[in-house]
């Protein structure tokens, strides 16, 4: 059976300060659900966070990683840094990471490998833009994005794999895909997984849609068959939205 997740990526979003507060209304409304909810606050944050963490069942995960162990590559963080302050979870190939800082499909499967290699478990985002939509291209584009970084993994790798669809068109815009459009896309992707390897590991993949979830629309993109929960950008910054979308799954 796979699991239901709702992650919340804080971006380069609240100081130490906002992160205490944050975390502590977290807390303050934690439910016992069978949904695993996961934070992703900014890298100096996150033993702060881990901290405070430890005796609840909120997961803690970096936003971002190296794929060297340690050496001269100035500003970076290594996967044992982040197991170092109790990080075991790592967003990769956010589309932000993709379009700013230049991360392409090779990079990234170096990347998942190291997370791998480091017993991490890995919130994979892809995500097709609005020019490859608009003229039909957006499930070549995921497909590509998802083969080149992931289908080399051995099948045991699979369960330390999440799936996050997030079209770019949607991130921080106000417009979400329509539950539909999550629905083809998500079935589409699970169906390329079990193609690529078989349908136990299909079926428990998790795959995660995100791009302007808020409490308003969240249950009716997650009541979708192939939606397993959300990554959740601005309305992860606010305790209250972000209850309210975890327990909307
Ligand atoms: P958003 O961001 O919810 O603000 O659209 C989602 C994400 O980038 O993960």
């Amino acid at each position: 059976m796979r699991k239901k997740i709702v992650a919340g990526n804080w971006k380069m979003n609240n100081d130490l300060g906002a992160t205490n507060t944050l975390i502590s209304e977290l807390i303050k409304k934690e439910k016992t659900t069978n949904v695993e909810v996961i934070i992703a606050p900014t890298f100096v944050n996150l033993l702060e966070a881990s901290k405070q963490l430890k005796d609840s069942s909120i997961k803690v995960a970096a936003q971002n990683m190296h794929f060297a162990n340690h050496g001269a590559y100035t500003g970076e963080i290594s996967a044992t840094m982040l197991k170092s302050v109790g990080v075991n979870t790592v967003i990769l190939g956010h589309s932000e990471r993709r379009e700013f800082f230049s991360e392409d499909d090779n990079l990234l499967k170096q990347k998942v490998d190291k997370a791998l290699n480091e017993d991490m478990q890995i919130i994979f985002c892809f995500g097709e833009k609005w020019e490859d939509r608009s003229i039909e291209n957006h499930f070549m584009v995921v497909e590509n994005q998802i083969k080149n970084a992931l289908f080399h993994l051995k099948n045991e790798n699979w369960k330390s794999i999440v799936l996050a669809y997030e079209p770019v068109w949607a991130i921080g815009t106000g417009q979400t895909a329509s539950p539909e459009q999550a629905q083809e896309m998500h079935s589409f992707i699970r169906n390329l997984v079990k193609e690529n390897y078989n349908s136990t590991i299909s079926e428990d993949v998790s795959i995660l849609y995100g791009g302007s979830v808020k409490p308003e629309n969240a249950k009716e993109i997650f009541g979708k068959n192939d939606v397993d929960g959300g990554l959740i950008g601005g309305a992860a910054l606010n305790a209250d939205n972000f209850m309210a979308i975890v327990n909307a799954l």
